[in-house]
């Protein structure tokens, strides 16, 4: 095996700058994203790549065209986690293209266009809740009201990426005009390969989402006094909510699928109070924007019916958008293409995950190689797995990609 034994190992070496002993946490603008982006920043070098952390703490190399002036290609993905992560998702997209940048140095081989790699420092969007910061930046999206949103120690974003060494007064200049295409490769988190007994398969579209925080004011009373008809208890109401969400996205024809993620009783609660306020979050997704919006809408019409029965008062407020995006049809037949040199049938399929690619959807044309996630598919969970083989071959396939793929064939 050519790649994936490095690729592996490597995966393993960033696993164990965590936040957390015992389980990978590594949040955006922490010492160990700094460790993590230097450690990646020295492999890129290795590689034969110029690399650099920007103004928002992304971690981008370089490898230079054959000619000056050249297109750029950007790859790349994340190297922030979730909570208890696994130890692909992100990195994979990142690891991949420098093993492959690493090959075509040693044999002296440049590219028809400069290729970027990579590492956004966020794409979770754990610590300040707005997710994909990294990339958004580098599309020329970042709304500069983010700075001011706040973790759960109340450092805001422009003090935590100050500290860390970054520059909200950059960010702007990161936004991008010059790409010809961004590709990435990611762990698929999902069954669909491994059902199919496939090593690789190509993203048709990647499902747009809404994040939203609902707040339920009941009224708080003594557990022991208050008898059950007089109450108004903002947890109950909350889990009928919960209830109504999870059987509204059941069920469906449909990609909708909707999770509350985070729920907690104002204060921590106690056990002989009525909890009089409840705080959850609602992460809504599907592959097609209208049926989503029509599903946030009913949602809100029927946590709105339940809070008037109930007798408690509910915040609804949206707080993070983002469209579906597909993947280029032109784009896709070339990843086809490389699968199929493989030796491997090709399959197509949506991804339900959010990735860095959607940032760049209206900015350039955009395409996905998905690699089997072993386990049942499991990710955002420590039980993730990837074989090397698959590393192997998913990195192969990118490679062929990358040395045939010409920007004109997908110039507009
Ligand atoms: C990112 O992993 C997401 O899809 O939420
Ligand atoms: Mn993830
Ligand atoms: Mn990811």
């Amino acid at each position: 095996m050519r790649f994936g034994p490095q690729i592996l190992s490597r995966c393993d070496a960033l696993a164990a700058i965590s936040e957390e002993r015992g389980r990978l946490t590594r949040r955006y603008l922490t010492p160990q994203h700094r460790a993590a982006g230097e450690r990646i920043a020295a492999w890129m070098r290795e590689a034969g790549m110029e690399a650099h952390f920007d103004a928002l703490g992304n971690v981008v190399g370089r490898y230079a065209a054959a000619l000056p002036d050249a297109p750029v290609v950007v790859t790349g993905s994340h190297m922030d986690t979730v909570v208890d992560a696994g130890r692909y998702d992100g990195i994979f997209g990142i690891l991949c293209p420098i093993a492959c940048v690493a090959d075509l140095h040693a044999r002296g081989r440049r590219l028809p266009y400069a290729l970027e790699v990579v590492a956004f420092g966020d794409e979770e969007g754990v610590r300040f809740g707005v997710s994909m910061l990294g990339s958004r930046a580098l599309a020329g999206r970042f709304d500069v009201a983010a700075l001011e949103r706040r973790d759960a120690e109340g450092v805001t974003l422009r003090d935590a990426l100050c500290a860390f060494g970054g520059d909200p007064a950059g960010i702007a200049a990161l936004a991008r005009q010059d790409v010809a295409a961004y590709v990435e490769a990611h762990i698929e988190q999902g069954p669909v390969l491994q059902d199919a007994a496939l090593p690789v398969g190509v993203v048709t579209s990647i499902a747009g989402g809404t994040r939203l925080r609902v707040r339920v004011d009941g009224v708080a009373g003594h557990a022991g006094t208050v008898p059950m008809p007089a109450r108004q208890d903002a947890l109950a109401a909350a889990a009928d909510m919960v209830l109504a969400i999870e059987r509204h996205c059941a069920g469906r024809a449909d990609t909708l699928v909707g999770t509350v993620g985070k729920l907690a009783v104002a204060g921590g609660g106690a056990i002989n109070v009525i909890p009089g306020a409840v705080e959850f979050t609602v992460d809504l997704r599907s592959g097609d924007d209208a049926k989503r919006k029509e599903a946030l809408a009913a949602l809100e019409a029927e946590c709105r019916a339940i809070a008037a029965r109930r007798r408690v008062v509910i915040g609804w407020e949206p707080f993070f958008e983002l469209a579906a995006a597909p993947c280029d049809a032109r784009l896709q037949a070339q990843w086809a293409a490389a699968i199929a040199a493989h030796g491997v049938p090709v399959r197509h399929l949506p991804s339900g995950a959010g990735h860095d690619a959607m940032e760049f959807a209206g900015l350039a044309p955009i395409a996905m190689l998905l690699v089997r996630c072993g386990a049942g598919g499991v990710s955002h969970s420590p039980r993730e797995t990837l074989a090397a083989e698959d590393a192997d071959l998913a990195t192969r396939v990118f490679l062929h990609f990358l040395e045939r793929f010409d920007p004109a064939s997908v110039a507009a």
